[in-house]
């Protein structure tokens, strides 16, 4: 074993450590968009059986792996299969993901503590709400600033990871998960005493569905439920790999989905009833949260102290997760390459931080941005930047395929006895053994190509 490899100091602190990283920017920004986008109601239920039915197998799955194998996805896939078996495909995928998607989740975690700043100051105070439009409009399209934010989230991210698995990643989530449910407490409360908390309610678990479009609503939830979980690029393989061998992994798995998914709720209840309360459209994309949130705190009582309070938990959500995309190359650099924390995560730190320079320049005219939008125009359905264009395919498409992949290696290739023996140690609930086997078997993948086929338009072929 590599000697930086770590191991977790508790169990309390690997299920922090693993909400933390499923807990981020992908429930307090994306889902409650996501959410208003697809029309409310009926895209939560869509989500929430991918969540039960897909998401949940699959975490257990990816935990089961790492404690197994004791090592990063390269190398437990290796481990439990021969070497140089095709299914190590799946690791090196992991690798590759988490480079991609750390590139430009730092983009928006820099805005929010961009926001964070904009709301100490009290930049929203007296303003229009055009103006605070104006304000996100500005930063998105000012590349220099997105450069600088994104760096400093980096090295944030970096000095976390470099100080190891339970020094940096489990200490701080000790500390960062915390105050980020009191924060959430604090936000919920208020946002229960506002007058548009009904109609907040209503949106979300009521029916709407006009703006449900079975194609590419069924795509977004099961891409989001990836995403929000952490699953389907070895981000839980790895974190799975610092826990003691003994350690049970279902109950585990059981908790940090229920808490993901009530986090990705309650943000939904914070941000919908407040909107509506200051009479705004919940229908407002990527704006939801730096334009239309800023501008309801601008007109409410106490929006001065509610809106650093919702940034800084923003920042805080969006921290805790990267550090788990970092850790997954990280760690492949120490597991395989032998190379000492410190310079594995160095590398590949500042390499994500090169990497996602594009995606900071995205909202600008550049190559990145608006010519290669147009430029593309007919494929990305509508013109996408660098930006949306890694967002699109490594949500919807690499997370999917990859949570796909490790279903069917874990019920196919995996022997019967040690997946068995596996999933029943430290638990109680071994008897949902058969359950996770066909779920795993049938379900998710059944479940999954359905969706991406039809997501390519296999189904509309003759319309
Ligand atoms: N789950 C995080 C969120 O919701 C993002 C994230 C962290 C992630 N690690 C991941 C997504 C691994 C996919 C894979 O914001």
């Amino acid at each position: 074993m590599a000697a930086d490899r770590g191991q977790w100091g508790s169990r309390l602190g690997f299920i922090l450590a693993a909400t933390g990283s499923a807990v981020g920017l992908g429930n307090i920004w994306r889902f409650p968009y996501i959410t208003g986008e697809n029309g409310g109601g009926v895209f939560v239920v869509v989500y929430l059986a991918c969540v039960a039915l897909v998401g949940l197998p699959i975490m257990m799955a990816e935990l089961f792996i790492g404690r197994t194998a004791q090592l990063s996805p390269v190398g437990a896939v290796r481990s439990m299969s021969a070497p140089r078996s095709p299914w190590m495909g799946l690791g090196w995928l992991s690798v590759v993901a988490a480079f991609i998607i750390l590139s430009f989740y730092s983009v928006v975690a820099g805005w929010s503590m961009h926001y964070v700043g904009l709301s100490i100051v009290g930049a929203f105070k007296d303003k229009t709400p055009d103006e605070i439009g104006a304000m996100f409009d500005a930063l998105y399209a000012n590349g220099g600033l997105n450069v600088l934010w994104h760096i400093l989230f980096m090295v944030l991210t970096i000095a976390i990871v470099v100080s190891g698995i339970r020094k940096g990643i489990e200490l701080w989530s000790r500390i960062l998960m915390p105050a980020l449910f009191g924060l959430l407490l604090v936000l919920l409360i208020y946002a229960m005493t506002t007058d548009g908390f009904t109609k907040g309610f209503e949106y979300i678990f009521g029916f709407h569905a006009d703006k449900f479009d079975l194609t590419s609503s069924t795509l977004d939830a099961l891409g989001q439920s990836f995403f929000s979980l952490s699953l389907g690029m070895g981000a839980l393989v790895t974190y799975g790999s610092y826990l003691r061998r003994d350690e049970g992994v279902v109950s585990i798995s059981i908790i940090v989905c229920s808490l993901d998914t009530a986090v990705a709720l309650l943000a939904a209840l914070i941000l919908f009833p407040i909107l509506f309360t200051a009479g705004l459209d919940p229908d407002q994309s990527v704006g939801l949260a730096f334009i239309s949130l800023p501008i309801a705190f601008s007109q409410m009582p106490g929006g001065a102290v509610l809106a650093p309070l919702f940034f800084l938990l923003l920042t805080f959500a969006a921290l805790t997760s990267a550090i788990s995309l970092l850790e997954v190359a990280t760690a492949y650099f120490i597991d395989e390459r032998r190379w000492s924390r410190a310079k594995a995560t160095l590398v590949t730190g500042g390499g994500i931080l090169i990497l996602g320079i594009p995606s900071a320049l995205a909202g600008g005219p550049g190559i990145f941005g608006d010519k290669l939008k147009t430029g593309t125009e007919s494929i990305w359905d509508g013109g996408k930047n660098w930006f949306d264009v890694l967002e699109y395919f490594s949500n919807n498409w690499m997370l999917p395929l990859g949570g796909l992949g490790i279903a069917m290696f874990v019920s196919w290739r995996v022997g019967n006895a040690a997946r068995e023996q596996g999933f029943k140690t430290g638990t109680k609930l071994g008897a949902m053994y058969w359950g996770w086997v066909q779920l795993l078997r049938y379900v998710v993948p059944i479940g999954v190509l359905l969706v991406l086929l039809n997501a390519i338009g296999v189904f509309s072929a003759g319309e």
